[in-house]
């Protein structure tokens, strides 16, 4: 594994040059949104200045070199997560429509009042609320699998939970926490008890090696954004034989193989699902974030953000001690790089508008977390959030600001 030079990663995001209120500018919030490198920028720039025509209908040249990178960069997203096969990644908007899809067709096909569906206390609204509305329209039980004390899944009432469930929705690393999820086991309990494995992988993806075999999920969801890529692409990854099975999730263009007016034939996997003029230079940027993170290395991706964030918390540790809780585990082979505190008596909002002022970047909110927020019994906090493109600079950074942070609100 070499390394990452972060010198040189920072230098392939042209934004990090900015300056803000004068200074550099310390980006910590990738785990709402990444930077993206020229790579990725350049990759859809030249798309639309030399190849722009929409994909699978014309047969003129652009058409057909349109349709072929639209669909190299499908096949460059399955190799970057172990699929078997291109044709098993359905480009959706995002993490949270994947999830829609799964919960729209394959929940309304195939669950029944009363069926159990199983969560988790550190889920993301996009993985809470399509959930949420399947139970009112269909009267479905959600389940949901608590908190340990050291901020892991408490899995010592597992097996109850998963009696008779239909499906077990999990996070793969919390957006909020930092905590990694061991999958695999999960993914082993919930089929043994005839439940099929939807992954919440927006906070895996971009940070983790993730291999959707080795998990032994049946779907497994993820957004580009948050890995150097574009927004309003994202996808669903999902076992070719539960796609083959699922009906269309949005009627249309793109979706059929036949319409006539007494109906229509679904077209096939997985332009079954894509309805619609896609996301065509999105997706293409969606494939030049993943040749840009294979370059990388996943595992010196994450080699780096485990270091990294260890010496943040150690800083955070020795400078502040008590007065600032961290909310995640402490154990960095358990944890991503998103990072969590609250001061003592000092709103998370408060803090993160103050160390704006020194162009540090962080997060405070509920994060779309609000039944682990209710958990935690706090109404928010302050995140930071570290990428490939941090560095100790980065952490010291965020510690200076909070220092100066909280000697404003000591005054
Ligand atoms: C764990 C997790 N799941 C789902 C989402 C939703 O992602 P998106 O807004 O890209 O759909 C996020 C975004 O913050 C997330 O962190």
């Amino acid at each position: 594994m070499i390394p990452l030079d972060v010198a040189r990663v920072k230098a392939d995001f042209p934004i990090l040059k900015r300056q803000v209120n004068g200074k550099r500018l310390v980006y910590l919030d990738s785990a709402a949104t990444s930077q993206k490198p020229l790579a990725v920028l350049d990759a859809m720039d030249r798309y639309y200045r030399d190849t722009n025509a929409n994909v699978h209908r014309g047969v003129y040249a652009i058409a057909e070199e349109a349709t072929a990178e639209f669909e190299a960069a499908r096949a460059k997203v399955a190799r970057f997560v172990g699929a078997d096969h291109p044709h098993e990644v359905v480009y959706v908007r995002n993490a949270t429509e994947a999830i829609n899809l799964v919960a729209y067709s394959w929940a309304r096909a195939n669950l029944r009042e009363g069926d159990p569906i199983v969560l988790t206390h550190m889920e993301h609204h996009a993985n809470v609320v399509p959930w949420h509305i399947l139970a009112a329209e269909r009267g479905v039980e959600l389940r949901w699998i608590p908190l340990a004390p050291g901020y892991t899944l408490d899995l010592t009432g597992l097996d109850e939970l998963l009696d008779g469930a239909k499906l077990l929705a999990v996070t793969a690393m919390s957006n909020v926490l930092g905590t990694i999820n061991d999958i695999r086991p999960l993914a082993d309990a919930a089929h043994a008890a005839g439940a099929h494995v939807l992954v919440d992988a927006c906070q895996a993806v971009p940070h983790l090696p993730v291999d959707v075999a080795a998990w032994d999920a049946d779907f497994v969801a993820f957004s580009a954004h948050k890995m150097c890529g574009p927004t309003g692409i994202g996808a669903l990854w999902a076992r070719r034989d539960l796609l083959e099975a699922m009906p269309p999730f949005m009627g249309g263009g793109e979706m059929i193989s036949q319409v006539t007016v007494d109906g229509f034939t679904p077209n096939e996997v997985p332009w079954k699902f894509e309805a619609g003029t896609p996301a065509i230079a999105e997706a293409i940027g969606f494939g030049a974030a993943v040749d840009y993170l294979t370059c990388l290395g996943m595992d010196a991706v994450r080699a780096h953000e485990r270091a990294l964030t260890g010496y943040a918390l150690d800083a955070l540790d020795a400078r502040f001690g008590e007065r600032l809780t961290i909310y995640g585990p402490r154990d960095l082979d358990v944890r991503g790089g998103a990072v969590s505190f609250l001061f003592e008596g000092i709103h998370a909002h408060d803090v993160s508008q103050v160390v704006d002022e020194d162009a540090v970047c962080v997060r405070a909110g509920h994060h779309c977390a609000k039944p682990l927020m209710r958990v935690l019994g706090v109404p928010a906090t302050t995140r930071a959030s570290f990428y490939v493109y941090n560095d100790e600079a980065d952490a010291d950074a965020l510690v200076d600001a909070l220092v100066r942070a909280e000697r404003f609100f000591a005054l």
